[in-house]
C-alpha cells in the first residue's frame, strides 16, 4: 500500500539522517580528525602573564599530568598516555609526535590547526584582524572559532554536558574498571573518582567577557539564530572564581 511504503520510506531517510547526524566524542576520533594538534608552544594571548585562563591552567596538575609516568614503560604504555597526554593516537602539525606531554588545552578544546591560523590571520588580514571582530561582532567571532574547530565543552561539544568531556579520563564511580589503575585512595584515605561539581570549582577558568553580556540581553529570535554557539551546560551561568575577576584578556599584538 501506498501509505505503508511511504512510511517506511520515511522511516528509513529519518533513521539514515539521524545515523549521519549522530553526534561523535567531543574530541574527534582520529580517523576522523579534522584538523591537526599543534602544541602550545608560541601561543602568546591565552598564556602571556596574567591571563586568567593560561594562569589557572598552570596552577592545576593538568599542566604536569606527564610528569606522573615515571617509568620507561610507562611513558609507552597506550593506556597511560590516552589520559595523562594530550591527542594520543592523533595527528600533529608536527608529524614526528604522537602525542603532547600533560593534559593541555587541545586536550578539552580540540585541535588547534585552524583555530591558530584564524586567530594569526582573520581572512588573510594579518594578527589584528581577528581582534576587531571579536570588538565588532563577538558572536560572530565565536562562531567563526567553533567552525574552525574549537571545542567547548558545554555549548558546543556533542552532549552539550561539561561533564561527559571531563569523563574521557575521570570516572565516578570508584570500582570503575577504567579506571586509572594508580588511583585507589587519597592521602585521607578515601576511594578516588570525580565529584563533578567539587572537580569543576576546582579546574575553573571561565571569565567574564563582554559576550556573556551581548547573550544575557539576547532576544529569543537572536538565541535561535546562534544555536549552538550560546551556553547548554546550566553549570556555566555558576558563579565565576573571585580570582577570575578583573584579569588582562587574551589579545594578539604584534
Ligand atoms: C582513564 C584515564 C587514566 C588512565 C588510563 C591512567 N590514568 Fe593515571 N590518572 C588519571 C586521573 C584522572 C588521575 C587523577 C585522579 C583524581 O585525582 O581524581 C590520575 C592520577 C595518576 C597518578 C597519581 C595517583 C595519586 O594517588 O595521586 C599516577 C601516579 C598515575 N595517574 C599514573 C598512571 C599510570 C602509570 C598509568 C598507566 C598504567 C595511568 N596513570 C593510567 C587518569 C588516568
Ligand atoms: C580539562 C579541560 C580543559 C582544559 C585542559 C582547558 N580548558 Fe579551557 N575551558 C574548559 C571548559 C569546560 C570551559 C568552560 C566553558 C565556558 O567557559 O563557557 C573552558 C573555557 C575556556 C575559555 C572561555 C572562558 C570564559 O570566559 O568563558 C577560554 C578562553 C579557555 N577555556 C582557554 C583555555 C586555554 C588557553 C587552555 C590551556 C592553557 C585551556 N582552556 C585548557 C575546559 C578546559
Ligand atoms: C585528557 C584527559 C583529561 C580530561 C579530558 C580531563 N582531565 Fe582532569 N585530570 C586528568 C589527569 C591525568 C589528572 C591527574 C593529574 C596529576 O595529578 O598529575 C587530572 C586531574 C584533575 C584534577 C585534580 C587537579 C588538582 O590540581 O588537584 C581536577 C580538579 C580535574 N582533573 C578536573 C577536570 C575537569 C573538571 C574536567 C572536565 C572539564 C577534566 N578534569 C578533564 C586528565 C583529564
Amino acid at each position: 500500500m501506498f501509505v505503508g511504503r511511504f512510511a517506511a520510506f520515511l522511516l528509513i531517510t529519518l533513521v539514515g539522517t539521524f545515523l549521519v547526524l549522530a553526534p561523535t566524542s567531543s574530541v574527534e576520533a582520529a580517523d576522523k580528525q579534522k584538523y591537526k594538534y599543534t602544541g602550545n608552544k608560541g601561543c602568546k594571548c591565552h598564556l602571556s602573564p596574567g591571563v586568567w585562563e593560561g594562569d589557572e591552567w598552570k596552577q592545576i596538575d593538568h599542566s604536569k599530568a606527564f610528569k606522573r609516568l615515571q617509568t620507561d614503560e610507562e611513558k609507552k604504555d597506550p593506556k597511560c598516555l590516552k589520559c595523562h597526554t594530550t591527542g594520543y593516537g592523533g595527528k600533529f602539525k608536527n608529524p614526528k609526535e604522537t602525542y603532547l606531554e600533560d593534559v593541555t588545552c587541545e586536550a578539552c578544546h580540540g585541535p588547534g590547526e585552524a583555530y591558530s591560523e584564524l586567530k594569526n590571520n582573520y581572512q588573510g588580514k594579518g594578527k589584528k584582524a581577528f581582534n576587531e571582530l571579536l570588538e565588532k561582532d563577538p558572536m560572530a567571532a565565536r562562531k567563526a572559532q567553533y567552525d574552525a574547530g574549537l571545542i567547548v565543552a558545554g555549548i558546543n561539544n556533542a552532549s552539550g554536558k561539561v561533564k561527559d568531556q571531563c569523563l574521557e579520563c575521570h570516572w565516578e564511580d570508584p570500582n570503575d574498571p577504567e579506571k586509572c589503575p594508580k588511583c585507589d585512595k587519597d592521602d585521607k584515605g578515601n576511594p578516588i573518582a570525580m565529584n563533578f561539581d567539587e572537580y569543576f570549582k576546582k579546574d575553573d577558568h571561565r571569565d567574564l567577557d563582554t559576550i556573556d553580556e551581548v547573550i544575557k540581553k539576547m532576544s529569543d529570535g537572536d538565541k535561535a539564530k546562534w544555536k549552538g554557539c550560546i551556553e547548554r551546560d546550566p553549570i556555566l551561568n555558576t558563579p565565576i572564581k573571585p580570582e577570575a575577576k578583573g584579569k588582562k584578556k587574551a589579545v594578539a599584538e604584534d
